[in-house]
């Protein structure tokens, strides 16, 4: 097994913050994880790196999970049962489904990351979330080495949310996602507003699922900056949930709020308007700071450290706090 010293850690995440490991590994198979496992028992996992903030020196042995391969297990005559392991680099995977005319994951264009750990956090966009499409995820058992699967159900998903974040947490290494895609009469799903808009703009009036592609692709880059040129992770904060009542007093005094109706008694409020009210948007302090056209992404502009961005994170949270009594939630781990 080829352990290195003292790896930069810089290029495998995306906010580019610059954090030394002190042991770390590349595992290509299911087989030399297992293997690797049966010795090494307190590991720092690394897959896409796009959800989480590193604010020191990672003194655990940082596994880069990179085990490649997607394999189409069966088909009906509306269905394509598929799976992907883990080091698949999510986007690659939509792209590739386009090219064979898989529908159900268009709308999740262009989202960091990879296969392996979009179902941590039940990654979503413009309507649609990974759950709505996963039939099993397989993983290994730390303690015991052995390949488990679980089913949808199993995953217990919620909004950005999983088993694998909560219950399990730390207790597993997803290996593999299956899916299930359509191969023809695709569902749809155009209900966001955003997608619409750049439909009509196209004049496109029976979309496929690629043109959807296209157009949360369009939609993503004119408002996420992309990690290749400023570091970032996507969106920061969860969008919070607050109850009916207090979400009307705000309306009282901000009859512009948007929001998302939950359940009868719960609103939840875009974190983006929050901080962008707060004063943020756009806010640059140094080589870091909150991009200017979306609010909810802190970005790092070269040389920031995870320690000031999550400086600049406990600002924010307690900025909005003091201005509408709302406390925002990191989705992001912070290390
Ligand atoms: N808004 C502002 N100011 C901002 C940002 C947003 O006022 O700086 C307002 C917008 O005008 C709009 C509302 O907030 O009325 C919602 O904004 P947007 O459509 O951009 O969506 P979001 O709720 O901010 C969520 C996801 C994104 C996902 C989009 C589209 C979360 C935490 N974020 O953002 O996910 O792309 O919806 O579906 O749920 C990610 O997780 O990395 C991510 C980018």
């Amino acid at each position: 097994m080829n352990i290195q010293e003292n790896i930069s850690l810089k290029n495998y995440n995306t906010f580019g913050v610059n954090v030394i490991a002190n042991r770390f590994i590349n595992i290509t198979s299911v087989y030399e994880l297992q293997n690797l496992l049966k010795t090494e028992k307190d590991i720092f996992l690394l897959s896409g790196g796009s959800n989480m903030l590193l604010t020191d020196t990672i003194k655990k042995l940082v596994v880069h999970l990179n085990i490649k391969g997607i394999s189409i297990d069966r088909e009906t005559a509306n269905d394509v049962y598929i799976t992907v392991n883990a080091g698949e680099n999510w986007h690659e995977f939509v792209l590739w489904s386009l090219s064979q005319n898989y529908g159900g994951i268009e709308n999740l264009s262009l989202i960091p990351g990879n296969v392996g750990t979009c179902p941590i956090q039940n990654i979503g966009a413009y309507g649609v979330e990974v759950k709505d499409v996963i039939t099993k995820v397989e993983a290994i058992e730390i303690a015991t080495q052995k390949l488990v699967s679980f089913s949808n159900e199993e995953c217990n998903f919620g909004y950005r949310d999983s088993i694998f974040k909560n219950k399990k947490r730390g207790e597993y290494i997803i290996t593999s996602v299956n899916f299930k895609l359509s191969k023809n009469k695709h569902v749809l799903n155009t209900s966001y507003g955003a997608i619409n808009i750049e439909l009509q703009n196209k004049n496109i009036n029976s979309p496929t699922i690629k043109d959807i592609s296209d157009a949360v692709i369009a939609i993503r880059k004119s408002k996420l900056p992309d990690p290749k040129e400023i570091g970032n992770s996507g969106s920061f904060f969860k969008n919070p949930v607050i109850s009916k009542n207090q979400f009307e007093e705000l309306l009282k005094q901000y009859p512009n709020i948007p929001s998302y109706t939950v359940s009868k008694t719960e609103i939840k409020v875009p974190a983006g308007w929050l901080i962008e009210q707060s004063g943020f948007k756009g806010k640059r302090f140094g080589d870091y700071g909150v991009h200017e056209k979306q609010a909810l992404v802190l970005v790092n502009y070269g040389n920031a450290s995870g320690k000031d961005i999550f400086e600049l994170a406990k600002k924010i949270q307690n900025v909005v706090k003091e201005n509408f009594n709302i406390f925002l939630d990191i989705e992001v781990n912070i290390i």
